[in-house]
C-alpha cells in the first residue's frame, strides 16, 4: 500500500479518542485499513472521521464491517432503513437525547459493541459530544476502592428511560416509540475486562445503571454518584465538535457519552447505527 493511502490515526486527549484521516467511509475500506481501524479503536475507545459523505447505505455497510447490526427498539428509523435511527432535535423541541453521561444499550445482556453516529445537520454554533474514557477512569482510582469494586455487580435498566415510567418531558415522547418493549433488566460486573483491549474499564453510567447487586438504590447512590463524578472529571474527557459529514464510532463499553443541549432554537440531525456486542465479564 502506498504511504499516500496510509491512515493517520492521531489520539486527540491522552484518556481517549483518536481522529482518523485517510479513510473514505463511503467505500469498502480493504482489509489493510479495517485491521488499523480495529486496533486504534480498541486502543482510543472512539474514533472521529470528517468530511464523509455517508448515504444510509453506506453508513450500513461501514458498520456491518464491525458485526451485526442492533436494530434500537425505542427510536424512530430513518425512511426505508431500520438499521438507522435518527436522532433528531426540531427548533421547537427543547430536550434532546443523549443530555447526560451514558453509554448506550448497557441494559441488555450482552451490551451494544458500539455506535456509528453521523452528522447530517448540526446547529451553527453547539450541539457538540462529550466522551469519556472508562479504562484512565478506572486506572485513576485507589487501590482500595478497586478492591471495593472488583466483587461489585450492578444492575442496569430501560424501564426508568424509555418505558411507561420515564419520566419524560412532552416533547421527547414523539421521539420515542414502543415503551413497552422497555422492560431490559440485567446485572453486569462494575469493572469488566474490556472485550477488545482487555483492560480493566468502570462499566457503570448515570443513564441506565440503578444500583449495586445486593444494595438498595438508597444505599448505592453514593458511590454511584462518587464513581460518576470521578469518571466525568475532564481529565478523562473529550469534547468533539461537530460538521456536517463528520463521524464518530463509539466503543460503548470503554467511554461514555454526552449531548450538549446549547443549541435552542436550532435543528440537529444525526444518523446513529449500533453494533451488536457480546456478554461482558469481571
Ligand atoms: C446517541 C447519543 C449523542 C449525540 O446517539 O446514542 O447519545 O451527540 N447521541 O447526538
Ligand atoms: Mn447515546
Amino acid at each position: 500500500m502506498s504511504e499516500e493511502s496510509k491512515l493517520q490515526i492521531e489520539p486527540v486527549s491522552s484518556a481517549l479518542g483518536a481522529e482518523v484521516r485517510g479513510a473514505d467511509l463511503s467505500k469498502p475500506l480493504g482489509e489493510e485499513k479495517l485491521a488499523a481501524l480495529r486496533e486504534a479503536f480498541s486502543e482510543y475507545g472512539v474514533l472521529f472521521f470528517r468530511d464523509q459523505t455517508l448515504s444510509p447505505e453506506s453508513q450500513i455497510r461501514f458498520a456491518e464491517a464491525w458485526g451485526s447490526i442492533v436494530i434500537n427498539r425505542f427510536f424512530t428509523p430513518v425512511d426505508g432503513f431500520p438499521q438507522v435511527a435518527e436522532v433528531r432535535k426540531e427548533p421547537h423541541q427543547s430536550f434532546n437525547v443523549g443530555g447526560g453521561w451514558h453509554t448506550d444499550h448497557s441494559y441488555d445482556v450482552e451490551p451494544a459493541l458500539g455506535s456509528v453516529l453521523c452528522a447530517k445537520n448540526v446547529p451553527e454554533m453547539g450541539g457538540d459530544t462529550l466522551f469519556a474514557g472508562m479504562s484512565a477512569a478506572y486506572d485513576a482510582l485507589s487501590d482500595g476502592l478497586k478492591e471495593t469494586l472488583s466483587g461489585l455487580n450492578a444492575l442496569h435498566s430501560s424501564r426508568h428511560v424509555f418505558g411507561d415510567l420515564a419520566d419524560l418531558p412532552a416533547d421527547m415522547r414523539d421521539r420515542f416509540g414502543n415503551p413497552e418493549k422497555a422492560t431490559q433488566d440485567t446485572v453486569h460486573p462494575v469493572v469488566i475486562a474490556h472485550p477488545l483491549s482487555g483492560r480493566k474499564t468502570l462499566y457503570v453510567n448515570p443513564g441506565f445503571t440503578r444500583h449495586f447487586e445486593g444494595w438498595t438504590m438508597d444505599e448505592s447512590r453514593p458511590l454511584l454518584d462518587y464513581l460518576y463524578k470521578h469518571a466525568s472529571n475532564e481529565a478523562f474527557t473529550y469534547r468533539f465538535r461537530w460538521e456536517p459529514g463528520a463521524v464518530a464510532f463509539w466503543d460503548n463499553r470503554a467511554t461514555w457519552h454526552y449531548a450538549v443541549n446549547d443549541y435552542p432554537g436550532q435543528l440537529r440531525l444525526m444518523h446513529r447505527i449500533t453494533l451488536d456486542g457480546e456478554a461482558v465479564s469481571a
